[in-house]
C-alpha cells in the first residue's frame, strides 16, 4: 500500500518545481485527475476493512486538500512572475530622446485651442469646463432665452429623448451655459475661458453638427465695454500675428448680452484668394457683449454691484482663416494625408514667448 507521507512529499515537490502553467496542470492531472494518484487511492478505499478505511480516508482527504492548496498557490506565483517578466520586457525608457520623424501630428483644432489658451492665459484667464449634455435651463433659460424665444429655433438644437428633473436635455448649442455654471459656482471677480465642443443640427461646407467654441467671461465691479474691446482686439492681433490688424465691432443681438456686438477682422479677397489684414473686406469671427443684467441675476449676482463681458468665438472658423484650410468638413475626415499636411509637430507647444506656431 502507498505510503501517504511519501506520496505527499513527491506531489508537493512536483508542484513546487513546475516551471510554467502547462507543467503545473500536468502535475494537477497526475495527482487529482480522473486517473490521478490521489483519486486512485481514494477509489481503492472500498477494499479496506472499516477501521483502516476511516483512518486512511481521513489522511487522503487531508492530502487532497493540501495538494489543491499548493496548486493554487503555485498558480498565483507563476501568474505574478509572468506579469513581472512582461513588465520587464515591455519596459519603456522614458528618458530616451523622442524621434520626431516617427511621431503623429497635432490636429489643427487642438493647436488652435491651445493657442487661444496661451493668449488668454497670459491675460489672466483660467480654464473652466461644463458638460456637453446640458439641461434646457443652462443652455437657454438662464441665458435669458425663454421657452418661446425665436433664438431657440436659430440654434438648431439636438434634443435628447426623455427628461431629467423636469427639463429637456440638449447637446449644448454653445459654450455659453458654462458662463452660468461658473457664475453659480464661484463669486466674482471672474475671468474664465471655456474651450469645448458644441452641437447644432446643421451640415454643409461651412457648418458641422459638432464644432468648437472658446467662450470667455469676465465679471468684476468696474468691467466695461472698453475692457471687452481691448481684450478682443489684443486677442485678434496676437492670434493672427498682425500687429495692426483692423478689428471692427458691429452692433448685433444676443439675448444674454446687452449691448451685443459681432467682431470682424480686416481682409482682402482680391485675386480670388483670402488674405487676412488690411484690405477692403471684413470677416466675422466672434460674438460678444456686456453680460445682460438678467443673466447676472439668474446666477445670484447683483447687477447693481457687478458687470461683465462675454464672448464666444468659433474655433474652426479662426483655424481655417489662420491656416488656410478651405473646407470645414475636412477637419473631421481623419484623412492622414490631410493631417500630415495641416497638422503640427507632436512636440510643439504654442507659447507667447516661444512663438504660437512652430
Ligand atoms: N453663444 C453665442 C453663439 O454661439 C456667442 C456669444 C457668446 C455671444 C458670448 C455673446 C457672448 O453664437
Amino acid at each position: 500500500m502507498q505510503d501517504v507521507p511519501k506520496l505527499r512529499s513527491e506531489l508537493l515537490a512536483e508542484i513546487e518545481t513546475a516551471a510554467d502553467l502547462g507543467a503545473l496542470d500536468s502535475a494537477r492531472v497526475a495527482a487529482l485527475g480522473k486517473k490521478g494518484r490521489i483519486t486512485e487511492l481514494l477509489k481503492s478505499l472500498g477494499t479496506l476493512a472499516p477501521e483502516e478505511r476511516k483512518a486512511r480516508g481521513a489522511a487522503l482527504n487531508t492530502l487532497r486538500d493540501e495538494v489543491a492548496a499548493a496548486l493554487e498557490a503555485r498558480k498565483s506565483a507563476l501568474a505574478e512572475a509572468a506579469i513581472d517578466s512582461r513588465l520587464q520586457d515591455e519596459r519603456i525608457d522614458v528618458t530616451l530622446p523622442s524621434r520626431p520623424e516617427r511621431t503623429g501630428r497635432i490636429h489643427p483644432i487642438s493647436e488652435t485651442i491651445e493657442e487661444c489658451i496661451q493668449i488668454f492665459g497670459e491675460m489672466g484667464f483660467t480654464i473652466a469646463e461644463g458638460p456637453d449634455i446640458e439641461d434646457d435651463w443652462h443652455n437657454f433659460t438662464a441665458l435669458n432665452i425663454p421657452p418661446d424665444h425665436p433664438a431657440r429655433q436659430e440654434h438648431d438644437t439636438f434634443y435628447l429623448p426623455g427628461e431629467r428633473e423636469g427639463g429637456r436635455m440638449v447637446l449644448r448649442t454653445h459654450t455659453s451655459p458654462v458662463q452660468i455654471r461658473a457664475m453659480q459656482a464661484r463669486k466674482p471677480p471672474l475671468r474664465i475661458i471655456v474651450p469645448g465642443r458644441t452641437f447644432r443640427c446643421d451640415d454643409d461646407a461651412t457648418h458641422s453638427p459638432m464644432f468648437h467654441q472658446v467662450e470667455g467671461l469676465v465679471v468684476d465691479r468696474t468691467t466695461h465695454m472698453g475692457h471687452l474691446k481691448g481684450c478682443l482686439i489684443e486677442f485678434c492681433r496676437t492670434f493672427f500675428g498682425i500687429d495692426d490688424l483692423p478689428v471692427r465691432f458691429r452692433p448685433s443681438y444676443f439675448p444674454f448680452t446687452e449691448p451685443s456686438a459681432e467682431v470682424d477682422i480686416g481682409c482682402s479677397r482680391e485675386g480670388g484668394g483670402l488674405k487676412i489684414g488690411h484690405g477692403k473686406d471684413w470677416l466675422e469671427i466672434l460674438g460678444c457683449g456686456m453680460v445682460n443684467p438678467k443673466v447676472l441675476e439668474n446666477c445670484g449676482i447683483d447687477p447693481a454691484v457687478f458687470q461683465g463681458f462675454a464672448f464666444g468665438l468659433g474655433v474652426e472658423r479662426i483655424s481655417m482663416l489662420k491656416y488656410g484650410i478651405p473646407d470645414l468638413r475636412t477637419f473631421y475626415e481623419s484623412d492622414l494625408r490631410w493631417l500630415r499636411y495641416y497638422g503640427f509637430p507632436a512636440l510643439h507647444v504654442p507659447s507667447l514667448v516661444g512663438g504660437l506656431e512652430p
